[in-house]
Parts: structure tokens; sequence; C-alpha cells
């Protein structure tokens, strides 16, 4: 055997190892995602995915070879910058609150859009280096594709994540959605020129449709409400994983494709269901400037017929002690007072009395997607105790008391009865058919739709006033009292 053969032969090799690493890892995507589908196999399809990950990277840097059979160089700069991405995003992980999860998720996906939107500049530069006018459109399409849908998530999750975290106001320019289609439309002609015109200027062109993709990721997230931000994030999720996917397409890498079609389509699919949830339609959700983000005073007066009931932790133990049914409906304020431990231990308690307890979660309930899940797993919650809205709301008949925790809009009638209420027609948990309903918070705040709750003033309602975690402590060691 020759050596040039042996050689041919070792590339060759490599070459199907990377192919086949990059199967396995496309594998572990699908499977995580699967596995990510169920709290209780959520952390192994996490890792799951993780480990594709991995090997993926790894395959790319020791075995992708060139054309010209060259390997990667600059293994320095990309070690040094795997480290410090590790490192960063271990760092930052850790250090999470809870209830800061969309934020750091919209940032981490702005990276994500800023990675595309980079390949796509780098392409193009190489490109334009030797000879512009010889290039296919379908690549010219894919590379420019990938610069615009990666601006757009890059700039816009930036300006979520500065909205989630305070940092930047809801803004509205007067006519925004007019500047907004007239941009994408300039966005969409200037590119169309660039591909198809074989103009001298395609270069001026390129980084036009560059800075005013920024643009428009800036003004496309910028007047939209607060609460509606989860939402948005997931759109832009969808669009990074199409920007990867363009990516795939561009370095013909199979597992960068399966990758980003797989992202793009999941953040496609949470948009549709939280959407939903919310019995809202994505365009509501993009001009309708919903919910400020502010937990502060409720919006109207309070003209409701019927008082404020406030009760001491000593009369909920005994209503609850006696009872044969509870159901815990958590909220975003439970997650504030980190109050998922003592709601457990309350729980186990109930149960050791032979009363039956259950939580009603709320698709929408908190400030991330599974946010209660998430939450009650952390306290070793039993999966089984976790009822999902539909299958509970027909139970609040048959239930002696019902414990609303730190929640606020998921319990709001207003959403059934007035057609008023932004959040109208938004579908809610029922538990005013409940016999006994306490709800814990600290005032009578409003929730994050900024709105009165007629809950808090039916006769069938008590207020337990004060933090979560110090209120349900006291209401645990009164029912330990009573023996
Ligand atoms: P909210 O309606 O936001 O109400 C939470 C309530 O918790 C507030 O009224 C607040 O009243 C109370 N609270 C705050 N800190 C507390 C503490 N330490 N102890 C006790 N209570 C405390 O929550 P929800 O019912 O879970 O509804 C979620 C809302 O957020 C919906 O409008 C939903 O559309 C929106 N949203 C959901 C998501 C997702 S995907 N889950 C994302 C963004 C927005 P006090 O200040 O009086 O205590």
């Amino acid at each position: 055997m020759s050596f040039e053969f042996r050689i041919l032969n070792f590339e060759f090799m490599e070459n199907n190892i990377l192919q086949i690493i990059y199967l396995i890892a496309s594998v572990t995507f699908i499977a995580g995602l699967k596995f990510l589908g169920n709290p209780a196999t959520a952390r192994k399809g996490n890792l799951m995915a993780a480990f594709g990950m991995v090997i993926a990277i790894f395959g790319t840097i020791f075995l992708y070879t060139t054309e010209t059979g060259a390997h990667l160089h600059n293994l320095g700069f990309i070690f040094a910058a795997l480290a410090v991405g590790t490192v960063v995003g271990w760092i930052v992980a850790k250090k999470v609150q809870m209830t800061a999860m969309p934020e750091m998720v919209s940032l981490f996906n702005g990276m994500g859009g800023a990675c595309a939107m980079l390949i796509s500049i780098i392409e193009f530069k190489h490109l334009a280096e030797v000879d512009l006018s010889t290039v296919a459109a379908g690549h010219l399409l894919t590379i420019v594709l990938g610069l615009i849908i990666g601006s757009v998530s890059f700039a816009g999750s930036i300006i979520a994540w500065g909205k989630l975290s305070g940092n930047v106001k809801d803004k509205s320019l007067g006519m925004q959605q007019l500047i907004n289609i007239g941009l994408l439309l300039v966005i969409l002609v200037l590119s169309g020129v660039m591909i198809l015109g074989n103009t001298a200027y395609t270069v001026e062109l390129f980084y036009a449709v560059f800075a005013l993709s920024l643009i428009y990721g800036v003004l496309f997230v910028l007047p939209i409400g607060g609460a509606d931000m989860p939402v948005v994030i997931s759109l832009l999720n969808s669009f990074t994983g199409v920007a990867a996917a363009c990516g795939g397409f561009l370095y013909d890498n199979k597992v960068m494709l399966v990758g980003g079609i797989l992202v793009g389509s999941a953040g496609t699919l949470l948009t549709i269901v939280m959407c939903k949830a919310m019995n809202r339609s994505l365009v509501n959700v993009l001009i309708g400037n919903f919910g400020g983000g502010a937990t502060g005073e409720a919006m109207g007066s309070a003209n409701f017929d019927g008082t404020i009931k406030e009760v001491t932790a000593s009369d909920a133990a005994i209503l609850m002690k006696y009872a044969k049914k509870v159901i815990i409906v958590p909220g975003y304020g439970l997650a504030v007072a980190q109050a998922q431990h003592i709601v457990h231990d309350l729980e186990l308690l109930l149960e050791a009395e032979g009363i039956d307890v259950k939580y009603a979660i709320h698709p929408v309930a908190g400030r991330m997607p599974g946010h209660m899940n998430v939450l009650l797993a952390e306290s070793n919650v039993s999966y089984d105790k976790l009822i999902e809205m539909e299958e509970v709301n027909p139970e609040f008949t048959t239930t002696d008391v019902v414990l609303v925790v730190g929640a606020n809009d998921v319990v709001n009638p207003a959403a059934k009865t007035d057609p008023n209420s932004p959040i109208y027609g938004m579908p809610i948990l029922d538990v005013e058919n409940a016999a006994n309903v306490i709800v814990n918070k600290r005032s009578m705040k409003a929730g994050y739709a900024g709105i009165e709750n007629e809950l808090f003033y039916k006769p069938k309602t008590s207020m337990l006033f004060g933090d979560a975690k110090k209120a349900l402590t006291q209401l645990v060691s009164e029912i330990k009292a009573l023996g």
C-alpha cells in the first residue's frame, strides 16, 4: 500500500468517524428533546443532548478536514474561546435565580443569533475576497438569510434581556408597526437586489442589510408588552434555530442542520403553545402591548360586590386539617418567596392526616414555561401530584379547600367574565368552584397583568396575607400544634 494511499485512506476513515459522531449527536438531540418533555426525565434529556453537543464539537475540532485535506488550525484560539464560554456559562447558570431564568435564556439565545450572524459575515468576506460575481445565487441566499435572521435574533434578544432585567422600558414610536413592516420590506428588497441583481454594490448592500436587520431586531421587540416577553423569547429562539440551520446548509454540516431545525421547530411549537395558553394570537402578542412587567397597584377601581375577608394562620390551619381534599395553586409569588420546600412540607403533613392533596398547574403560572413544575420538582414533589389545568378544573367542585400561593392572574375570573379585561379569554383555574378558597399573598397588589382580581372579594375567599414562605411556615406549625 503506497504512502499517499494510506493518507487518503486515513482521511476517509476520519471523515466517516466524524459523520458517525454527527449521527450519534443528532440522535441525542432528538432523544434529549423527547426526555425534556417530562419533568421526571428532563434532567436526563438535558445531559444527553449536552453530551451530543460535546462530541459534535470535539469531533469537528479534531476530525474535520477541508477539501485540501487540512485540519482546523487556530486550535489555541478555539480552546481559549471554549474555556471562556464554558466557565462563564457554568457560573451564570449556577448563580441564576429561578425567577431570572427567562433573562438568562434570552441572553444565551442572543449569543446563538450572534454566532449565526458572524458566520454569515465571515463567509461573505471569504467570497468577496475571491469573486462575488461567480457565487451561485443559492449560496448567497443562505448567507443572507443567516445574516438577517441571526442579526434580528441577536438584537431582539438583547433588548428582551434588557426589558426583563428592567434596564430597557417598553417604547413604541408612533406608527411603530408601519415602520417595522416598511423596514422589513426594505431589507427584503435590498437582499433580493443583492442576490439576483449581480450589481457592483453587492458588498455595500450586504452591510446595509446587516445594519437594517439589527435595527429591525431592536424595533421589533421594543414595543412588545412585558408580560409577552417569554413568548417573544421563544419566537426569537426559533429564529436562532433557523439561522443556525442556514449555517448547516452553508457548511454542508448535518449536525448543525439537524440542531438548527430542532431548535427552530421546538421554538415555534412553544410559541404556539404559550399563545394558546393565554388565548391570544401571535399577532396580538406582537402588537398588543400587554402587561408592563410591573407588579404594582392594580388598574381600575375595586368596585366589586363583597369585602376582603382576612384569615389568620391558625384559622386556616383548622380549615385545612379538617378538609378531605385540598388543592394547592402555586403562582409567581411562590417562586419569589422560594416557598417550594415549605409547600411540600405542608403537603406531606396534610397527607399524613389522610387528606387528598394535589397541585393545580396553570400553563403560564410564574414567569417561564414549566416554571411551577421546575420549582416543585426542586423540592421533590411527586410528579403525579402536579395536575394540569384541563384535568384539574373539573375537580374544584369536589374540593374542600383551595390554597392559592402567590398566584393572581391565573385564578382571575375576569378572564371569563369581563370582555374589557386584558386577560379576557385566557383559560384560568376555576378555584371559585371549591367550597373554600384561601389566598396567600403579601398585599392587594396586582399580578403581572396589572389588574384587580374579583376572586379576593368573593364570600368564599379568605386572604392569608404575608410572604409565602413565612405564611406557610406558620401554617405548618399551626397544623402541627392542632395535634
Ligand atoms: P401573577 O399574576 O404575576 O401574581 C403573582 C402574585 O404573587 C402577585 O399578585 C403578588 O402579590 C404575589 N407575590 C409576590 N411575591 C410574593 C411573596 N413573596 N409571597 C407571597 N405572594 C407574593 O402570577 P401568576 O398567577 O403565576 O400568573 C402569571 C402571570 O405572568 C400571567 O399573567 C402570565 O400571563 C404572566 N407571564 C407568564 C409567563 C409564563 S410563560 N409562565 C411569562 C411571563 C408572564 P403581592 O405583591 O400582593 O404579594
